[in-house]
């Protein structure tokens, strides 16, 4: 069936309002994406009829609740083709996931003077929950250099690993930059020193598919407000081999097979990092959106978002005195830029009185703005729904801002 975009973009109710009296041409979408019909109205649902918590209850609801809980954990491994649905952990998002392997894992494995590999492009989730973890544990981070265009020292990336390395966290897309980074290479050469990786997909998976086990990653993250899904909600991947190692991130209900005040033990996977009562009602709305994701055709989405990439390029560059940040040649459809030497904040502001919602600032990237030299960007981000016009649209207001400021 060919691609219609038109019904595509009616499925979204939040696109179809007026901001600043013009209709809302929203172009953040590597920050948070607009969610379909089909999201909202499974949250709706859940709360209207199924709502009841999980795991421990004899009633109607609770089994139902439970059932329909186990099963979004069930498709979510179909989503990512992981192994076995025990390694899927559903977390409140991308940081989460990463905080609980920098907990974890480093409790287990990591000692003093050992190294950690991260990137010159993460974002401040990929950083700062290993800075923490490698102070407290006498460790090193390292960091994987990157060019003018942004794109990753794959043989500085070689050239870092050695015997001291116990971990590698890169992520797949980045979100300052657009750029897609070269992942299974990544993971196959930390695998040749032992060394396991960890992917932070929070970018990655609205735009392509991810097989982690084709990836063969040791450990991959996601949050479901970045792929049409709700906030604060995510997930983390981890191969049973790794999960089943490391001890639980925090105690409470759920995660426990016995309890007394002399000795805890603790339940098997995912339960054993699952403590508390979960957010099932957003889980169920995050699965939704991996089903409606799943029901569109991967190559249409990643046709129509580089045809939006290209456009938006050729069309801003018409532009005098645009910089852009992020060049690279594999990449999303995000355009980083500065305009006219005008603080992004500024550019930004007047945009929106235009009713275009773009970022600007750092974008929880500030060591990649070191890099540029540059306070931060304007970011304009696409999405599926996003159109041609729209980008007509931004050039005009930048056009705007000019005469406002140039
Ligand atoms: C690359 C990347 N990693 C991690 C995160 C953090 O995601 P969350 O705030 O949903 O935990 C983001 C969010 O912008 C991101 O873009």
């Amino acid at each position: 069936m060919p691609f219609n975009f038109q019904k595509l973009r009616s499925e979204f109710p939040a696109l179809h309002q007026k901001i600043n009296k013009r209709p809302l041409v929203y172009l953040d979408n590597a920050a948070t994406t607009q969610k379909p019909r089909a999201v909202i109205e499974r949250l709706t649902q859940y709360y209207n009829s199924e709502n009841s918590n999980i795991h421990r209850g004899a009633h109607f609801l609770s089994q139902q609740a439970t059932l329909a809980y186990e099963e979004a954990r069930k498709t979510t491994q179909m989503f990512i083709n992981a192994a076995f649905d025990h390694e899927v952990l559903f977390t409140r998002g991308t940081t989460e996931a990463i905080n609980l392997v920098a907990h974890s894992f480093f409790k287990k494995f990591v000692k003093q003077g050992d190294e950690i590999i991260v990137s010159a492009m993460e974002h401040h989730s990929n950083i700062v929950p290993w800075q923490i973890a490698c102070e407290n544990h006498g460790a090193t981070l390292k960091v994987i250099p990157m060019d003018d265009r942004g794109v990753l020292d794959m043989e500085a990336y070689r050239q870092l690993l050695n015997e001291k390395t116990r971990l590698v966290a890169v992520t797949h897309v980045s979100n300052a930059l657009g750029t897609i980074n070269p992942v299974k290479e990544i993971i196959n050469t930390a695998h040749k020193f032992d060394v396991p990786v960890l992917i932070d997909g929070a970018q990655a998976l609205s735009h392509m598919k991810v097989d982690v086990q084709e990836l063969d990653c040791d450990f991959y993250c996601f949050s479901g407000h970045k792929i049409y899904g709700p906030m604060g909600v995510g997930v983390l991947y981890g191969k049973e081999e790794w999960l089943n190692q490391m001890p639980p991130y925090q105690g409470g209900g759920e995660m426990i097979k016995e309890v007394t005040f002399e000795k805890t033990t603790f339940n098997e996977l995912p339960f054993k990092f699952e403590a508390g009562t979960p957010n099932v009602g957003d889980v169920l709305g995050m699965e939704a959106a991996m089903r409606f994701i799943s029901y569109l055709r991967m190559d249409e989405i990643a046709a129509h978002e580089k045809d939006l990439l290209q456009y938006g390029m050729q069309q801003l560059k018409t532009l005098d005195n645009i910089r852009f940040i992020g060049t690279a040649p594999e990449k999303t459809s995000v355009i980083s830029f500065i305009f006219n030497d005008i603080h992004p904040y500024d550019t930004g502001t007047i945009l929106d009185k235009l009713g275009i919602a773009v970022r600007t600032g750092h974008h929880c990237a500030q060591p990649v703005m070191d890099y540029f030299g540059v306070p931060g960007t304007v970011r304009a981000s696409f999405a599926i729904y996003n159109t041609r016009d729209e980008i007509d649209i931004l050039v005009e207001g930048l056009k705007k801002v000019r005469e406002m400021f140039g």
